[in-house]
């Protein structure tokens, strides 16, 4: 079966990039991505691509080159499902923040809804593409809803997740280190299977593309992001006794690295690794070893996450008694607020947790960063209900300028790698703000011996501060 027309429900930040590509490396198919939220529809409509919802490095030439060609945004959701022979789900399945397994099972409403509006909709067979992270068995549910309400036409289940990195979401799709195909082991879900095979192939080298059984590949992806999100949280549990031996961190990882056996990848110590998946896929997983009872593997896999936690804790702490244990009234600069460089997603983002500490110890924060927007903010720090929207704006200021940002300050956090901070006028910056000037590295970014030249008692995680 060759398929030809494509929709995917939900126009976020993994939807959007995946069909764009899909869209610019098979012109022979018709991809439309679908979305309740009509803004972000019309903003991926935009004729200035600079105001795409999403922000990802060569996102917008690819926007560019398929929009208008095969590649459509729209609000019609059942028009898109009508019409297409393969439908993708990717909407969000946050963490549950209500019922049984609150603040750690998945809600899959937005699931459940989508697959009760494919099997309204849909007048002719069709494969069904889980797209989203999603708990293990989450498909038979899906298959159970499309056969139980839909209109006697035949559905097909597969679970293909997602493993791009945001900031780098072009590059993992065009030259992914694989791609992983789940479905049912009948000649039907096989045909199915290959059908997604085939559109992959247009551009992934078959040896690339993985098939599975849907349950393999459900887990797969939780595996995955537990198994980097754990690497994390262990270098940066290194990164404290570092700062209490002397070892630096930095080389810690290097030397570690280039044992083969362990590699170099996600190695890199820093205030707490955020991101719409990480956390959420891990609650995930310990919430379905415990349902199984499953207590040990549940301790195990959440550790990481307490670890993470503690990391962002143990920044804000060593912020304060640096600064003569108080900061109340003083005026600190973030550099970032985004989870990661290049994006301009704060999902989870450390900068988060660490202002609203800050904050409740009343200091002033000034923010930077060169993608996130304004208001985004702002959200961010409401969504934690700790103060008023008023208090929030009272304390926190954002600032379009760098220099600005650091003005008369006592203190500038680094709590995103974006690479300009690297760039900037740092005797500029020195010559600006109240002393003694200290700067907070939470990402090892800047140069300790440049910055400690110019004057700054430096500290950078997992290499300690100036003078000790
Ligand atoms: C989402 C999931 O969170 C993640 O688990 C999965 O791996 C990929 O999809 P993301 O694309 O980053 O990640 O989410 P988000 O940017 O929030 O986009 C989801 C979109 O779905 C939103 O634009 C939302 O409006 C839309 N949506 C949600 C629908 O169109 N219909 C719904 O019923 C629910
Ligand atoms: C992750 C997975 O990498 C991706 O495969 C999956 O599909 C979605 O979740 P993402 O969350 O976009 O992607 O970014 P990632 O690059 O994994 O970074 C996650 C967090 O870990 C960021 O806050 C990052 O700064 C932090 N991190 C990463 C570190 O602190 N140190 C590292 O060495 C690597």
């Amino acid at each position: 079966m060759s398929i030809k027309n494509i929709c995917c429900i939900g126009a976020g930040y993994v939807g959007g990039p995946t069909m764009a590509i899909i869209a610019q490396q098979c012109p022979h198919i018709k991809v439309t991505v679908v979305d309740l939220n009509e803004k972000r529809i019309a903003d991926w409509n935009d004729d200035n691509l600079d105001n795409l919802p999403v922000f990802e490095p060569g996102l917008d030439a690819i926007v560019k080159e398929a929009r208008g060609r095969n590649l459509f945004f729209s609000t019609e959701v059942d028009k898109a499902i009508d019409e297409a022979e393969m439908i993708f789900i990717s909407v969000n399945t946050p963490t549950k923040t209500y019922g049984k397994g609150k603040g750690m099972a998945a809600d899959l409403k937005y699931i459940e809804l989508c697959a009760r509006q494919i099997a309204r909709v849909s007048k002719q067979n069709k494969i069904v593409v889980e797209k989203s992270t999603l708990p293990v068995r989450t498909a038979s549910a899906i298959k159970s809803i499309l056969d139980h309400t839909g209109n006697d036409v035949k559905f097909e289940i597969l679970s293909n997740p997602e493993f791009l990195a945001e900031g780098t979401a072009v590059t993992d799709l065009l030259k992914p280190d694989r791609v992983l195909i789940g479905g049912d082991t009948t000649p039907e879900g096989d045909m199915a299977a290959k059908a997604l095979v085939d559109i992959y192939a247009n551009w992934v080298p078959k040896e690339r593309i993985l098939t599975t059984n849907v349950w393999s590949s459900e887990l797969s992806k939780l595996t995955a992001n537990a198994f980097l999100a754990q690497r994390v949280s262990s270098i940066n549990a290194m990164s404290e006794i570092c700062e209490e031996t002397g070892a630096d961190v930095n080389e810690v990882s290097k030397a570690i690295g280039m044992d083969s056996r362990i590699g170099s990848k996600f190695l890199k110590a820093s205030v707490g690794f955020g991101g719409s998946c990480f956390q959420k896929d891990i609650f995930n997983l310990v919430y379905i070893a415990k349902s199984y009872g499953l207590n040990e593997v549940a301790d195990y896999w959440e550790q990481v996450i307490l670890m993470n936690e503690y990391q962002k804790e143990r920044f804000t702490n060593k912020l304060i008694t640096t600064l003569y244990n108080t900061v109340s009234d003083k005026k600190i600069t973030f550099f970032g607020w985004a989870f990661k460089k290049d994006t301009n997603d704060t999902r989870e983002s450390a900068a988060i947790k660490v202002a609203d500490n800050l904050l409740n110890e009343q200091a002033k924060i000034s923010v930077y960063d060169p993608k996130v927007k304004v208001n985004q903010i702002y959200a961010d720090l409401d969504y934690l209900k700790t103060r008023t929207s008023a208090e929030n704006k009272a304390l926190l200021t954002v600032e379009s300028d760098p220099y600005v940002a650091c003005e008369n300050s006592h203190s500038i956090a680094i709590l995103t790698e974006w690479d300009e901070f690297k760039t900037y006028d740092w005797q500029k910056i020195y010559d600006h703000m109240l002393k003694p000037a200290v700067v907070f590295d939470g990402r090892s970014l800047l140069e300790r011996k440049k910055l400690e030249e110019i004057g700054f008692i430096y500290y950078s995680i997992g290499s300690g501060i100036t003078g000790n």
